[in-house]
């Protein structure tokens, strides 16, 4: 057994928060049934009340104290995407305390797909209740060494490296059999379609999900998103001292080369652009330039969480 894991469920069940990697971000956890463990969470991150958290499970059996019932088209989305980046939204039962779920009368599930967050909920024998791990508005963790930067030597994380999709999971309600995505992830409008037979509804700037509608995923350094030809001419025209992340193509075909660049990886492999995203946004936004210039994707699949990080992150949507 691994003695770090240990460490950190004892924590969780003496009320302290721990850091800890899924598949998707670092998350700040904490035993959702202690009172005073999630008003840290709160304090930690700087995080607004109004805005609720993700419930982590490790086992399905663990949804009983949680929610009232599941939709059979809940329960094939849970067949299909559990353990996965998929976060649905669920009519929560009394016992579930409004100070996690932001005051709403739901309450947001998932069952992360990464051993350490798995094994961690299960020897601490709680779901935890976990948002992602940065302070509020940053950009997300995707690496332990990024918590570490964010929160100092004094919270426990554990420690699992790099994270396999670096953008938040899809979050996802059912109404009136109709699936309802309030957060785009890795898990596409696509997906949800192909497992359950009904096409989704894109709503991601619903109040129905109040952390959408806050600042997100931000850098100090003003970021500027542009379309890839855009963003040629603009760094061929630039004097400032810029940055510029992009796919390993563009990347290529800058002339003269820009000293401070991120290279996202092929354009072809959005899944590696995506795991790429936010460590490209903490390490350039370090360099102190004027600027960043970051380039568009097509939106289309992953292309569309994507992109929603990166309007969020320009500030376009706010
Ligand atoms: O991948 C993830 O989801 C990561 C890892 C740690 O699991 N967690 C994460 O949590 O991104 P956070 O707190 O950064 O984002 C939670 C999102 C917010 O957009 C919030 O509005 C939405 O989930 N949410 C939580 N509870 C909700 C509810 N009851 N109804 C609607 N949206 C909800
Ligand atoms: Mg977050």
């Amino acid at each position: 057994m691994n003695s770090s894991i240990q460490t950190a469920a004892a924590l969780i069940q003496q009320g302290e928060l721990v850091a800890f990697p899924t598949e998707t971000v670092y998350g700040l956890g904490a035993d959702m049934w202690n009172p005073d463990a999630i008003a840290k969470i709160y304090a930690t991150k700087g995080r607004p009340s109004k805005n609720p958290l993700i419930v982590h499970i490790a086992e399905i059996a663990q949804l009983d104290s949680l929610v009232t019932e599941l939709e059979p088209l809940e329960k094939t989305l849970i067949a299909a995407f559990w353990p996965g980046p998929l976060t649905l939204v669920l009519p929560k039962r009394s016992e579930v305390s409004q100070a996690v779920t932001g005051g709403l009368s739901t309450v947001a599930v998932r069952m992360p797909a990464h051993p350490m967050a798995l094994e961690l909920i299960r020897q601490a024998g709680v779901p935890i209740a976990a948002p992602s791990a940065n302070l509020s508005g940053k950009p997300s963790a995707t690496h332990h060494q990024h918590v570490r930067d964010y929160f100092g030597e004094t919270l426990f994380v554990l420690e699992g490296g790099a994270t396999e999709h670096g953008l938040e999971s899809t979050v996802l309600q059912v109404k009136n059999g109709v699936p309802h995505i309030y957060r785009l992830g890795s898990i596409t409008p696509e997906d949800v379609e192909r497992a359950t037979g009904v096409k989704a509804i894109l709503e991601t700037n619903s109040p129905h999900s109040p952390g959408t509608q806050f600042k997100h995923y931000a850098p100090s350094t003003p970021l500027i998103l542009m379309e890839p030809e855009a963003l040629l001419h603009a760094c061929a025209t630039e004097r400032g001292i810029f940055g510029v992340i992009a796919t390993t193509e563009l990347l290529q075909r800058l002339k003269p080369k820009p000293s401070r660049s991120f290279d996202l990886g092929a354009e072809s492999n959005l899944m590696e652009v995506g795991a790429h995203l936010y460590e490209a946004l903490i390490e350039m936004d370090r360099l102190q330039l004027s600027k960043i210039f970051i380039q568009s994707f097509p939106e289309q699949g992953l292309g569309r969480a994507i992109m929603d990080r990166l309007r969020r992150a320009s500030g376009e949507n706010s």
